[in-house]
């Protein structure tokens, strides 16, 4: 082998591939606003109205701070203040980048990373970020930089402990990364750290999109990275179902409840069917009436002349569909409240043991459906008591029921449905981000940074107004809770913003589905740009839903602030 190629491949080995290598190098823009000496001074703009008047009982410290903030054009220079930064929930492309802009802003002051998200932060497992290893993690995908998990932060012991780390590490400040439920968290977490004097800043995160907030929120960093993998995924897959012309392919896709990654992929790559569980759900079809009604479409699309096809599944449709949506629902409430009971006993004795507390027919369903369906039905739930739908194998429970259902047909001469399942979910969640949801990332960092050392809390860092080319603003974390029954408490949280029926996007969507289904119309978008016009395109979704011009967006002018 020679000296120079040898070289090349050790080099790989320690500083991470070619791609990695020239991604890392490449600048990322701060806004305007970022630019230059000094962090934006942002002040209290305007009173925020809440969603219901009763959260004042719940947290009345943040009642005075349902205001939003906005920079005034002035600037100041801040020092000595102790912010610390962590990651919460499923990993999101771009967050790396929130922490770079973070660093970047805090020039002067001190950042800190929380080890492992919220379990983390209860240990006290603290290490200062050195702006030197910066350049190791910028515009890199994934969570590793400070690891991450899922714990809710929910009782007084707890937050009595964050408390203390807080008190014993001196924070001025925590910033948040996380989605709907750890920005939920955020808010609680302001309300008990302000004993201790510390500001507490939330940043959207999460790929499922569907933490939203009007044009402030467009979308969470994540959702650009993670629906272009999927597209690119579904497009080569539907290239491959044209060209053997034998397979129905049936991708489940990751996104939770919401559908907003399966809808903004089926824009982008025109799948023959799409199911969005909002328009499952609201037509409250049964699971045998939707079936028949997807083995329809197959024999509709085989007797035009394509006996293949591609399917999307959004991963919370087991959720959506009729009695499953039922059935859920009894036992997302029976989890909850029966939850010491149900520890340690079997999947059939967990199945016993919830047939004496549901109506006959649900435990016939529970009874019918596979083994590794039922299995994470009955799992426990997550510490937020959401469902582990990426963990339900819902695309091999479409394989078995169509199947069965095309095998009592009368199929079109030579037409024989042979389906094959897939499920992206975790391919699209940590892949290089995007330009967008760098530059994105990189600017609610710097937001959030601003907002801590302006002193603003209980807030939620905001790039958004797309339409006016990015406006940033602090938006009260208070006036976005509302009252939501999970198991048998009232929660105050952060709702979901599922895909609505009536948006632009789903409209434009339901226009053309039965067209993609009748034809071959898709598109095999291919792997996502760094340069170039490709490099600068808004989901589909999101430029339909925001009535933005045009997919295109602008990068600001990039000068790279100065550091000490
Ligand atoms: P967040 O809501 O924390 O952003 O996580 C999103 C998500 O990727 C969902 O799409 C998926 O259902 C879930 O995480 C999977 O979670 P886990 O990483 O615990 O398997």
């Amino acid at each position: 082998m020679s000296e120079g190629l040898t070289r090349q491949l050790l080099d790989a080995e320690s500083r991470g591939s070619a791609y990695e290598h020239a991604i890392r190098q490449t600048p990322v823009s701060p806004l305007p606003l970022f630019q230059g000496d000094g962090t934006p001074v942002f002040i209290p703009s305007g009173q925020v109205s809440v969603r219901d008047e009763t959260i004042g009982s719940v947290l009345p410290g943040l009642m005075s701070h349902c205001q939003r903030w906005e920079p005034t054009g002035a600037r100041r220079v801040f020092t000595g203040k102790r912010v610390a930064v962590l990651f919460s929930g499923g990993p999101a492309s771009g967050g790396h980048n929130v922490v770079a802009g973070l660093l970047d802003q805090l020039k002067g002051n001190e950042l800190w990373g929380v080890r492992q998200g919220p379990q983390g932060l209860l240990r006290g497992d603290l290490f200062p970020i050195d702006l030197a290893t910066r350049s190791s993690w910028v515009n890199t995908g994934g969570f590793d930089w400070l690891g991450s998990d899922r714990t809710k932060i929910k009782t007084p012991e707890q937050l009595a402990t964050v408390c203390e780390v807080v008190r014993r590490h001196q924070l001025d400040g925590l910033v948040v990364i996380g989605g709907d439920d750890s920005n939920t968290n955020a808010a609680f977490l302001a309300d008990a750290l302000q004993a201790v004097g510390c500001s507490v800043v939330g940043v959207p995160k999460t790929i499922d999109g569907d933490l939203q907030w009007g044009e402030d929120v467009p979308i969470s960093f994540g959702f650009d990275t993670a629906t272009k993998i999927y597209s690119e995924l579904v497009g080569n897959v539907l290239q491959d179902a044209r060209s053997s012309g034998k397979y129905w392919h049936i991708i489940k896709l990751m996104g939770r409840s919401a559908s907003h990654v399966a809808l903004e992929v089926a824009l982008q790559t025109h799948p023959p069917i799409t199911l969005i569980s909002e328009e499952v759900a609201a037509n409250g079809d049964s699971l045998s009436a939707l079936m028949e009604d997807l083995a329809d479409q197959v024999v509709r699309r085989a007797q035009k002349g394509y006996g293949y096809g591609v399917m999307v599944l959004p991963e919370g449709v087991i959720e959506s569909v009729g009695e499953l949506k039922t059935l859920v629902a009894s036992l997302n409430h029976l989890m909850a409240t029966h939850h010491d009971e149900l520890q340690g006993l079997s999947l059939t004795d967990r199945v016993t043991r919830m047939g004496e507390w549901l109506p006959s027919s649900q435990v016939t369903l529970l009874r019918e459906l596979p083994d590794a369906i039922a299995t994470q039905l009955l799992k426990d739930r997550d510490s937020h008591g959401n469902i582990q739908v990426s963990q339900i194998p819902t695309e091999t429970l479409f394989v078995a029921w169509l199947t069965r259902i095309l095998s009592q047909r009368t199929l079109p001469p030579g037409f024989v449905f042979q389906p094959i399942h897939h499920f992206f979910g975790y391919e699209g969640r940590c892949g290089a981000p995007t330009r967008f949801d760098a530059v994105y990332g990189y600017n609610l960092g710097c937001v959030a940074a601003a907002l801590v050392l302006n002193g603003a809390t209980g807030v939620m860092a905001s790039v958004g107004q797309f339409q006016a080319d990015w406006q940033v603003a602090g938006l009260p974390l208070v006036a976005m809770l509302s009252p939501e029954k999970r198991g048998s408490e009232v929660s105050w949280v952060i709702e979901k913003s599922l895909v609505s029926l009536g948006s632009p996007a789903f409209r434009y969507f339901a226009s053309r589905r039965q067209v993609w289904c009748d034809t071959d119309a898709f598109s095999s978008v291919g792997p996502r740009q760094w340069t170039g016009e490709l490099a600068y395109e808004y989901p589909i979704s999101v430029a339909l839903n925001h009535a933005l011009p045009s997919l295109q967006w602008r990068e600001p002018a990039c000068v790279l602030p100065s550091r000490s």
